[in-house]
C-alpha cells in the first residue's frame, strides 16, 4: 500500500503569507552557525509526511524536491519507519570488525535487485563514486594489466557526481571547482550523448567510463536513444568498465528499477545512494560482480559507518518494496500525466520539458526571471521545487504524490509563470 500523507488537496489553498517569527529566527540562527555552502529557500521545515512538510509556523507545502531524491518513497513511510524502530531495538553499529546479521541480508537482497554478485556498502554517494573510482583503477591495474598510476577514467562533461576534491577534479562546474586545487589526474571529459567522441578518448590505458544515464544536476538531461547502448557496446569491445551512476536516476525515480533500464542496458557497476537510505540513513552502494569488486582486499578500503546494521535493515525494506514494482509503476504512470501536464506550459513561460518518469526539468523563458524567483515564488504559495541551472526547474515529487497534487501542484507553477510575465 502507498502512503501519501493522507491530505487532502482541497485543505490546501495555501496563499502569500511573510515570514513569521519562528520561520525568521530559524533562520537567523542557522546562518549564524551553519557553513554557507548552499542557499536553501526560506523555509523551515518542522516535520514531515508522504509528500507534504510543514513548517514552523504550520504551513504545509507540497514538496517537488524529494531531498534530491533521496525521499522518493515519501516522507516518513511507514514501512521503512517501522523497520528503523525495529532496528533500533536491536543493533545500529559494530563496524565491520565484525559481522553483522542485517548486512548479509541487505547485500544479498540488493545485489539480486540488481541482477550482480557483490554489494560495496558506503554511506554518501560521493562517497560510493569515489570507492568506484578506487575499484575500476585497481581493476585496470589487477586485471587489465594497466602500469600502476597510468589508469584513465572518461566521465562526461557537465557531470554531477558529488563533492570530493577527486570528483570535482573533473566537474565542468567552475564553482564547485575554484580554489579547491591542487586537482586528481587521471580524469577525460567528453560531450555527454556523444559516442563517436568517447570511443576516440578511449586508450589502452582507460580502465572506465562513468556517466549518469540521465543527467541530473546538468537539468534532467535525457541522451540520444542509441546512446547508452552505444557506450555498453563501446566498453565491451575495449575492455572498459562501465559504471552507471543512478544515485540520483536510479531506485524507481524513472518509472524503471534502473534510468539504464530504459534502454535494456546493464553496467559493469552500479552506483546508488539517496532512496536507498528510504530517506532516513545516509546508505550508498556500488553493485558490481564479483570479477569487478573482488579486487578488493581487506584493508585497501573502508568505512566505520559503512554498512551498519540500521541502514543495512532500512537498505533491506527498500530493497523489498523495489522488488515489488509499484513505485515503479507509479512513477510511469504518474510521470505521464506530469509530463503532459507541464508540456502544456511550454510558450507560455516555458521553453522546455525533459525527463523520464516522476523526473521533470524544465527550462524557464528566462525573460520572466529566473529558476530560483520561480521557486521562490513557488515556495510562497506552497510548493517547494529547486533550480537546478540559472533557468533550469528539476521536479521531482516523491512518488507516493497522488493525480490530483500533481495537478495542484502544476497549477500554481503555470500562475506563477503567469504572475512573472506581467
Ligand atoms: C548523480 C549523483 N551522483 C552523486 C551524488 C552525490 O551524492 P551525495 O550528495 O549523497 O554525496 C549526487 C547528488 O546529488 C548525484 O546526483
Amino acid at each position: 500500500m502507498l502512503h501519501t500523507g493522507g491530505i487532502s488537496v482541497s485543505l490546501l489553498d495555501t496563499t502569500t503569507t511573510s515570514p513569521g517569527a519562528l520561520t525568521a529566527s530559524a533562520i537567523a540562527l542557522d546562518e549564524r552557525h551553519t557553513a554557507h555552502n548552499y542557499s536553501p529557500l526560506p523555509v523551515v521545515a518542522a516535520s514531515a509526511q508522504g509528500a507534504w512538510i510543514t513548517d514552523v509556523e504550520g504551513r504545509r507545502y507540497l514538496d517537488c524536491l524529494s531531498a534530491y531524491s533521496a525521499v522518493n518513497f515519501g516522507h516518513r513511510n511507514p514501512e521503512i519507519t517501522a523497520t528503523a524502530h525495529a532496528q533500533l531495538g536491536r543493533v545500529t553499529l559494530v563496524s565491520r570488525a565484525f559481522h553483522a546479521e542485517a548486512l548479509g541480508h541487505f547485500c544479498a537482497a540488493l545485489a539480486a535487485l540488481c541482477a550482480k554478485e557483490m554489494v560495496l556498502p558506503m554511506n554518501s554517494g560521493a562517497e560510493a563514486v569515489e570507492s568506484a573510482l578506487k575499484v575500476a583503477r585497481k581493476w585496470g591495474t589487477d586485471v587489465k594489466g594497466v602500469p600502476a598510476g597510468q589508469a584513465n577514467i572518461i566521465v562526461a562533461d557537465n557531470n554531477f557526481h558529488g563533492r570530493t576534491i577527486s570528483i570535482v577534479s573533473f566537474s565542468s562546474d567552475q564553482t564547485a571547482r575554484r580554489g579547491f586545487g591542487p586537482f586528481t589526474p587521471g580524469f577525460r571529459s567528453v560531450p555527454f550523448g556523444d559516442a563517436d567522441a568517447l570511443a576516440e578518448a578511449i586508450d589502452e590505458h582507460t580502465v572506465a567510463v562513468l556517466l549518469e544515464p540521465i543527467q541530473g544536476e546538468a537539468g534532467v538531461i535525457v541522451p540520444p536513444d542509441d546512446y547508452l547502448r552505444a557506450v555498453r557496446e563501446l566498453c565491451g569491445a575495449r575492455g572498459v568498465l562501465m559504471i552507471a551512476d543512478e544515485i540520483q536516476s536510479g531506485l524507481a525515480r524513472t518509472g524503471r528499477t534502473f534510468a539504464c533500464d530504459h534502454w535494456n542496458v546493464v553496467p559493469d557497476i552500479y552506483l546508488l545512494g539517496k532512496a536507498l537510505g528510504g530517506g532516513v540513513v545516509p546508505l550508498s552502494a556500488v553493485v558490481a560482480n564479483r570479477d569487478v569488486l573482488g579486487v578488493l582486499h581487506p584493508g585497501e578500503h573502508g568505512s566505520t559507518f559503512g554498512g551498519n546494521p540500521f541502514a543495512a535493515a532500512i537498505g533491506s525494506t527498500v530493497v523489498s518494496m523495489l522488488a515489488r514494482g509499484e513505485f515503479q509503476a507509479r512513477a510511469a504512470h504518474l510521470g505521464t500525466r506530469l509530463h503532459r501536464r507541464l508540456r502544456t506550459l511550454i510558450g507560455h513561460g516555458v521553453l522546455a520539458v525533459r525527463g523520464k518518469g516522476l523526473w521533470a526539468g524544465v527550462d524557464i523563458d528566462p525573460a520572466l526571471g529566473s529558476a530560483k524567483q520561480l521557486s521562490l515564488r513557488l515556495a510562497e504559495r506552497g510548493v517547494l521545487v529547486k533550480d537546478t541551472q540559472e533557468s533550469t526547474m528539476r521536479i521531482a515529487p516523491p512518488l507516493v504524490i497522488t493525480p490530483a497534487e500533481i495537478d495542484w501542484a502544476v497549477e500554481r507553477f503555470a500562475d506563477t509563470l503567469a504572475q512573472m510575465a506581467h
